[in-house]
């Protein structure tokens, strides 16, 4: 018994999920569980660049400022995500002709967006998914590192920094979540930063993840990256199977989410974990990853799922 948020209120820390704006204003029972399960929210698409920029100087953030008021009439945390990103881009920054011009574009959309929304958003994810799984920057339609190269990370962070001093800052990835090339190659770019004082106050492990594959070493991550003097956050939480789904499967999920609470209750600066949605019923699983579902904590009617009430007991 209990909440998801009231247990981790017990340690200082925020239970969230990505939202859908839609979801919110059309399905009551949605609205219900986030308000009595939840203590944070991430939009789910809402606050990306082609929604918020969708042509050059023209915004929108009439979507976005949907979620943003409930969680606020809800004393919810925002987490914004996000500014710089491959993908969901408007295409016509990938028009842009030089990296000097694509720069003012960037810094232009950060200095809006979080301009907008300035005062209200506790972590924003500033650059998602930029590296490889080899630990290279990601480049294939990637415009950014494309036309600017690596610094565009470091400039985006500090065009963060001076468009909401208060906003903690983030870098987001997948498949981070052990230590391996990628997630190596990230620490050490945050090790750079805090030497050269680019600003970055934490890291997003988005931790999608296949059920009996959560790293062994997902706590020893998120220490090494803490132990650079920044917080550490799970963003985007879901551990899929194959549907239709086992009840073994349905429990070693439960045991695999209970091994990411414990992780960050280890962590003293793991302030956050947020899943990467309210309910199986509009997870992006499905969609992304044919044959596979039901990687969350409420199922399509919205009960609690095994995973969940050992979340609850375990936070
Ligand atoms: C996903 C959304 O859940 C989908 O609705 C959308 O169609 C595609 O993007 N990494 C991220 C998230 O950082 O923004 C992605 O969200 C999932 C992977």
């Amino acid at each position: 018994t209990g909440t998801l948020s009231a247990s981790a209120a017990r340690t200082g820390r925020i239970f969230g999920a990505a939202v859908a704006s839609s979801h919110l204003t059309g399905d009551q029972q949605y609205a219900n569980t986030l308000d009595t399960e939840f203590s944070g929210v991430t939009p789910e698409n809402e606050m990306k660049w082609e929604t918020t920029e969708p042509e050059r100087g023209s915004f929108n953030f009439a979507p976005a400022d949907i979620i943003v008021s409930h969680a606020q009439s809800h004393n919810m945390k925002i987490r914004g995500h996000t500014l710089v990103w491959y993908s969901q881009l408007a295409p016509w920054v990938n028009d842009i002709a030089t990296g000097s011009e694509l720069l003012q574009v960037m810094k232009n959309h950060i200095a809006n967006e979080m301009g907008h929304f300035k005062g209200k958003i506790w972590y924003w994810d500033v650059v998602n998914e930029a590296f490889n799984d080899d630990g290279s920057r990601r480049s294939t339609n990637n415009v950014f590192q494309q036309k600017i190269g690596d610094s565009y990370i470091e400039e985006a962070f500090k065009a963060a920094r001076l468009a909401d001093p208060n906003a903690k800052l983030c870098y987001n990835d997948y498949d981070t979540d052990g230590i391996n090339e990628k997630s190596t190659a990230i620490y050490n770019m945050v090790k750079d930063f805090k030497a050269r004082g680019v600003p970055i106050d934490c890291v997003g492990f988005q931790s999608h993840m296949i059920v009996d594959q959560v790293p062994p070493d997902y706590q020893e991550n998120l220490q090494r990256f803490a132990a650079l003097g920044i917080d550490v956050q799970v963003t985007e939480l879901d551990i899929r199977m194959s549907t239709p789904v086992s009840d073994a499967d349905l429990q070693s999920q439960a045991d695999n989410y209970q091994r990411v609470v414990k992780a960050c209750l280890a962590v003293s600066h793991c302030n956050d974990i947020t899943v990467w949605g309210v309910t199986d019923k509009y997870s992006w699983i499905p969609q992304y990853f044919s044959g596979q579902g039901a990687a969350l904590l409420f199922d399509d009617n919205y009960k609690k799922k095994a995973a969940c009430n050992l979340v609850i007991q375990t936070l």
